[in-house]
Formats: C-alpha cells, structure tokens, sequence
C-alpha cells in the first residue's frame, strides 16, 4: 500500500500514551516472539471487511461497532464472549429489520486491552500510582508492582484475543447466530419493554422465514442465513505488539495488521506526524479515526490524505465523539473538510466518550439520555449537510450491569455500585444497548427515507 514504510518506522516519531518498558530485553523477547507467532486475521477478511464498508459510506449498510471498553483477563469467559456478542445479534437483527440494510458486524473484541488514559499517574486512597494502561500493559490492582507495565501481558493478550476470535467464528458460523433461532437470543433477559418489542419483532422475522421456507426458497440462501459475517477491532494503541503481529500479505505484497480485522487511532494519539498515524498508514486494514471537540478541519484534511492517500472507500471511518449538546458545534466543519478533499469516508458516531461524567457518587458513567442525544444530533447533522450517516460505535456489555445512568429500567446515580464491573468507562448494560438500537434504526429509517427522497 504505502511505498517505502516498514513496520518499525513509528519508532522515529514522536510516541504518547505507550508504556516506558523497563526490561528492554524482556521486551524484545516478547516481540520476538509474538512476531512467529501465526497473525490472528487474514488479508482477505480486512480487505472484505473494506468492501462492506464501502458500501456502507455510500449508504447502502450500516456499520454496528461495539463492545467492551477495556476487556480484561479477569473477566474472560466464554458466557461474556456469548453474552456480548448475542446482544450485538440483537442490535443487528433490529436495525436490519427496522431500517431495512445490512448490518456489518464489528465486536471491539479479541484484541481492545490497551487504554489511553487522561493522567499518567492516579490518585488512590491518598497515594498516587502509575495509571492502569489495560490489561495488556499493567494491572489493575492498586500496588506499585501491578501498576508497573510487564511485555509479558502482551502473551497472555494474545491467547486470550486468539481463544476469543477463536469462539466468536464458531458462534458466526456454527449456528448460533442463525436467524431461525432469533427468538432464542433473548433468552436470560430481564423483561421490559424493549425487550417485548423484541419479541414481536422476532416473531414477525420468524413469520418470513416461514413463508420463505413454504415458499421454496433455496438451500443456498437458508445457508446464508445460518451465518454471519463477525469482524474484530481494537484501538492501535499498544505499537510494540501491532508490529510484532503486522504481516506481509502473500496475495498482495502489502502490510496487513495481524492483530484484529480493523484498528482504530484513538482521540489522543491521532497527532498527524506521531507514531500511531505513522504505524497505520503502513497496513492495509480498515481504519477508524476518532474525530473530538479538538480536532480541526485543517488536521483532519492532513490525516484523511495521509491515511487514506488513494481515497480508497471503506478504508477510513471517522468516528465523531463529541458529547451531547455538541455535535452542532463540530461536526459541520468535519462534514465541510470531507467534502472539500471529495473524500470517500465512513460517518460513524461514538455517543459514549464525550459524555463521561462523575457521578454524585463518585462513579464515573454516562447519563444514558445523553447517548441518546448524541446519536439523535449526529443523525441531524447528517440530514442537514445531505450526508450520510454510516454507522454507531459504543461501549457494551451483554450482562446487566449498572454502570450508565438511566434507561428504560432506570439505573439511578445510588444504584451505580450494585454491579459496576467495568475496569474503565462505563458501559451500556444489554438491554439499554437494545434500547440505543431502536433508536438507532428509527433515526437511520428516517434518514433514508430522505434520502430517497431527496434522490427522487
Ligand atoms: C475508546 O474508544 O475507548 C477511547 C478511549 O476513545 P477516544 O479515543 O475517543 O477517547
Ligand atoms: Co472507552
């Protein structure tokens, strides 16, 4: 793809947010080790994964990215794997069926352990500690030993994101997410409305396959049907394990990211001449840029032409954050860049980080309204600029946990510590996830009825 770039010229540029190792060769022998080691993904699956997301920028699907903020060896099991994925089914089963597109499929999954964080170090219990990085990096005990980052967690990161990929492809393929047990997904779920609404849409879905299946459609298609397409994705944070996995495609001759299907550049290492932008100009992945309050329009014409010089579609979203109440305020000038530079990118919207408060009672969570307003302004800044709103990306879980405020089966600011489980932000807990996807797929029905509109 990029002439000339090797793998390792992210070293010469300026670095924030990485860890100082302080077993230099310690490091080493676990680069080198994870550099034998097989890449967790092929080419072929980034670049069809590209594909699809072409489509998407043009309107024709739509991008759903969730999952953990930080996921962690603690909390690593084959229910949380199942739990997280099979509310994403949901949110695919509702969109696809609400707004009437394809949904692509991509878990912050298998390989999300690394974390920016705001400070270096942390206050706790009066004594001030370096901060917890992710699992990948440190621990996240409060000792001065946790806190010390050790390579050797980028072994155990590995193994955990190559089991996990590893369930997630039998769950895609193996008949779990066939659309003949859509019904079953909701299994385990506390009832509410949402969870109602659910249902009749289940049952309506259930209906068609029916008629279809009276109707004599083909094995071919009920075999599309009993799988899914599911990709993986993660923030490239942590630079020493993206090269030591970075491969050369034997098809293309290209450098492909081996660590997950796409890798996004966080608000907080997107510095046009830094490393994190130098290591993913170089491989052939999709790549999310997540767009903040600071991001100029000037940055991210230098960033879209160096990341995406061949105006490639499908190969950079942008992934606007900017908190409720402000979308008005930034997005325009980003919508007006883009289309100054006629650039084909993915609009994608992360409603979760630029409304991260504290709460009264010192959690850290995020007003579920808020995330709904959010998602409601981006879609009308879209509308207003005839642009197209392209996909969603948030923080999830599939257990009921307590960690955004409100919702449909209000969490209150006191009922935060019964089950805050989160190791960094705040996540949406399944069945305020299913309530974001109603909301999405109305929003996004509405949208593309305009635009049909608008076409005719
Ligand atoms: C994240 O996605 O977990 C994250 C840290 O996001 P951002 O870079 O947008 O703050
Ligand atoms: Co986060």
């Amino acid at each position: 793809m990029t002439k000339g770039w090797q793998k390792s010229d992210w070293r010469t540029k300026p670095r924030v947010q990485m860890p100082d190792y302080l077993d230099s060769a310690a490091l080493t022998a676990v680069e080198a080790q994870l550099a034998k080691y097989p890449p967790l993904v092929f080419a072929g699956e980034a670049r069809r994964l590209k594909k699809q997301l072409a489509l998407a920028s043009e309107g024709k699907a739509f991008l759903l990215q969730g999952g953990d903020c930080a996921e962690s060896f603690a909390e690593f099991s084959a229910d949380n794997i199942r739990d997280t994925f099979r509310v994403m089914l949901q949110m695919a089963v509702v969109l696809t069926y609400g707004a009437k597109v394809p949904v692509i499929k991509v878990g912050r999954m298998a390989g999300q352990f690394a974390k920016p964080r705001s400070a270096p170090t942390e206050v706790i219990g009066g004594v001030e500690y370096p901060s917890y990085r992710g699992d990948i990096i440190n621990g996240f005990d409060a000792t001065p030993e946790a806190r010390q980052p050790d390579p050797a967690r980028m072994l155990q990161a590995y193994t955990q994101a190559a089991a996990s990929l590893n369930l997630l492809r039998a769950f895609s393929t193996g008949g779990f997410a066939d659309i003949h047990r859509v019904h079953s997904w909701t299994l385990g779920f506390a009832e509410h409305d949402k969870a109602e609404r659910y249902r009749e849409l289940s049952n309506r879905i259930s209906d068609a396959l029916d008629f279809m299946n009276a109707a004599g459609v083909n094995s071919d298609t009920a075999q599309e049907l009993a799988r899914v397409d599911f990709y993986t994705s993660h923030e490239a944070l942590l630079l020493e394990y993206e090269e030591a996995l970075c491969r050369v495609d034997s098809i293309s001759g290209q450098n492909v990211a081996g660590s997950g299907h796409m890798i996004w550049i966080g608000d907080r290492t997107r510095q046009p001449d830094g490393a994190h932008v130098e290591f993913c100009r170089g491989v052939l992945n999709p790549i999310g840029l997540k767009c903040g309050p600071t991001t100029t329009a000037e940055d991210l014409k230098v960033l879209m032409a160096k990341l995406n010089p061949a105006n490639e579609a499908g190969r950079l979203t942008l992934i606007a954050r900017f908190g409720a109440g402000k979308v008005a305020e930034h997005l325009p000038r980003l919508v007006k860049a883009v289309k100054e530079e006629g650039a084909n990118v993915v609009w994608s919207c992360d409603p979760m980080h630029g409304n991260t408060i504290k709460s009264p009672s010192g959690y850290k969570t995020r007003p579920f309204n808020a995330v709904l307003s959010e998602v409601r302004e981006f879609f009308a800044v879209h509308k207003a600029e005839g642009t197209i709103p392209g996909g969603v990306h948030f923080e999830m879980t599939g257990k009921d946990v307590t960690e955004c405020t409100g919702g449909l089966r209000a969490v209150t600011d006191e009922d935060l510590s019964d089950r805050y489980h989160t190791a960094c932000d705040p996540r949406l807990n399944a069945s305020q996830s299913l309530e974001l996807a109603f909301l999405v797929a109305e929003e996004l029905l509405a949208a593309r009825q305009e635009g049909h509109r608008v076409a005719l």
